[in-house]
């Protein structure tokens, strides 16, 4: 089965645009967690826009599947990441002007520097990840850099603006799939997903974790966020066993 990793960010910029204490992303990844997410993704971005350093170290003592930490490459937050030794990491670019995660990372133009970065994680057996566009030369940097896995971005899949686009999307990145596996890297894929168009990439795509925020938390907000992950793992679910069934 296709693993469901939940991004409870959405829930700290809540908070945030009050600068006050509720809602509490910790709340939500224990409400997550009885919902079935397998996977509890928050992004410490260095501007600390939505998640605080305090949130980390709290999920990193209550989350008892995974913890992915989405991070960018800068010292500060590479050495809170050794610190608090997540599960898992995965590495993306970061702008302070974005909204949210615009574009995969460029691994091919900093190979030297990401090596050297996550051999770090991999001695302290962090799992790394690379969030990256489903590009064969990206692909390729990412299995020599030494990841163990990759998230391919979904962000182009997600605003396809007809259907004939969205398949076309859909077999870029089931290609990227096949040339990441066939590097031995695990594949993970993310962004923009939503109740609407995950379907499609459950039942093409060969991968390991989805990983959605957005969607998840807005529904959240009309039916409890234990419910709307409990509706996108049967969704998840419904999905993959179409596929089985092909
Ligand atoms: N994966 C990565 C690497 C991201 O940066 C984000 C956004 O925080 C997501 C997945 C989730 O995207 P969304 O909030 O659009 O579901």
């Amino acid at each position: 089965m296709i693993k469901l990793g939940v991004n409870v960010d959405h829930v700290a910029t809540i908070r945030q645009a009050r600068m006050t204490y509720e809602p509490d992303p910790v709340t939500a990844a224990g409400l997550a967690d009885l919902g079935g997410a397998d996977v509890i993704t928050i992004h410490l971005r260095e501007d600390r826009r939505h998640i605080q350093d305090r949130d980390l170290e709290l999920l990193r003592e209550t989350v008892f599947t995974k913890l992915n930490l989405e991070m960018a490459t800068s010292q500060e937050i590479v050495d809170i990441a050794l610190k608090i030794n997540p599960g898992q990491i995965t590495l993306v670019p970061e702008k302070r002007q974005e909204i949210t995660t615009e574009g995969g990372l460029s691994v091919t133009s900093q190979k030297k520097m990401l090596t050297d970065i996550i051999k770090r994680f991999k001695d302290q057996d962090i799992y790394v990840s690379l969030f990256i566009d489903p590009d064969e030369k990206q692909i390729l940097a990412a299995s020599e850099v030494g990841a163990q896995s990759i998230e391919l971005h979904t962000g182009s899949y997600a605003n396809a603006e007809s259907e004939e686009q969205s398949s076309e999307l859909l077999e870029i990145l089931n290609e990227a799939v096949r040339i990441a596996r066939n590097v031995g890297l695990r594949v993970n894929a993310g962004h923009g997903l939503t109740y609407k168009n995950t379907g499609p990439v459950v039942e093409q795509l060969d991968i390991e974790e989805l990983h959605i925020g957005h969607s998840i938390v807005s529904r959240a907000i009309f039916v409890g966020i234990e419910n709307a992950v409990r509706e996108m793992k049967d969704l998840i679910y419904k999905h993959y066993m179409i596929k089985q069934s092909l």
